[in-house]
């Protein structure tokens, strides 16, 4: 197989949780680049269309599939309306969460309902997008892929109030593991990337504060915070027949971030 076959998505069909957001949308971008039709699943129904519309102006196919994830009936839905769109169902993406920025509360005192949201937006979102999409993929019976987004976080603590965060994110990275686990009996792949900060306006508030920033990037060997293009070789990869013995994995986007540590 020629390198250009190892990465194409042809034929292949991604639901794109959180596929309106900064990163979602980067990513259902670039794997509609690479062959996928997309679905764009978000919360703002607007952006989810504008995003659809984005992809389709670039000469791809995408659809808005707008839904609270965190509802099993409302992913169900729109992972149903994909299926019905294109007639399969190959990848997820869940791209759904963040938040942390705005719940800063020191770890002895983190209040029950901010954690509880935090849970609620980067956990159950994993969870309920992932069942909704992988139930489909198990009774065709063609394998599939499954990617989430965890962080850094998961694996390094970070003095400014993160604890919820951290806690989901290291959720999601054992869940990673978890499912591979499970789902490699049916041909589905189940990797992460996780990023430090990203540009985007999830992070702007915190990075807006030179001190602060200057302080991140101090401690990243390449010297700058991720952009959303620094994610989409990896997303294209573990979506990708490229990726197809690796499973379980947590790959770290951090200019090198983790590898100080
Ligand atoms: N931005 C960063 O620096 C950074 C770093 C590491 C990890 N991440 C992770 O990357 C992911 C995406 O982050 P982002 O910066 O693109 O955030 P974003 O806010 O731009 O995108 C998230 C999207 O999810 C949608 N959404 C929220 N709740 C939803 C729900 N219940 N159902 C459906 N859609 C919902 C939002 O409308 C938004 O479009 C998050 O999991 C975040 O934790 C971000």
């Amino acid at each position: 197989m020629d390198s250009g076959a190892l990465f194409s998505l042809d034929g292949r069909v991604a639901f794109v949780s959180g596929g309106a957001g900064a990163i979602g949308s980067a990513i259902a971008q670039a794997l509609a680049a690479a062959g996928a039709r997309v679905a764009i699943a978000d919360v703002s129904a607007d952006r989810a269309e504008a995003t659809a519309a984005k992809v389709a102006a670039a000469g791809y196919e995408a659809i808005a599939t707008p839904a609270d994830v965190t509802s099993p009936a409302e992913a169900q839905r729109a992972v149903a309306a994909a299926v019905e769109r294109f007639g399969r169902l190959d990848i997820v993406v869940n791209a759904v969460g963040g938040g942390a920025g705005k719940v800063l509360f020191s770890a002895e005192d983190y209040p029950r309902d901010a954690w509880d949201w935090i849970m609620e937006l980067n956990l159950r979102s994993t969870v309920v997008a992932t069942q909704a999409a992988v139930r489909p993929m198990i009774a065709a019976g063609r394998g599939g892929r499954v990617l989430n987004i965890s962080s850094v976080r998961a694996q390094l603590g970070i003095n400014s109030g993160y604890s919820a965060y951290v806690a989901a994110k290291g959720a999601v990275s054992s869940l990673t593991r978890q499912w591979a686990t499970e789902w490699a009996k049916y041909r589905i792949t189940v990797n992460a990337i996780a990023p430090t900060f990203v540009d985007t306006p999830q992070v702007a508030m915190l990075l807006g504060d030179p001190e602060f920033k200057a302080g991140v990037v101090a401690r990243i060997p390449l010297g700058r915070v991720g952009e959303t293009g620094d994610l989409t070789g990896a997303a294209v990869f573990f979506t990708s027949d490229a990726s197809a013995f690796v499973t379980g994995q947590i790959l770290t986007i951090d200019g090198g971030l983790t590898a100080t540590q």
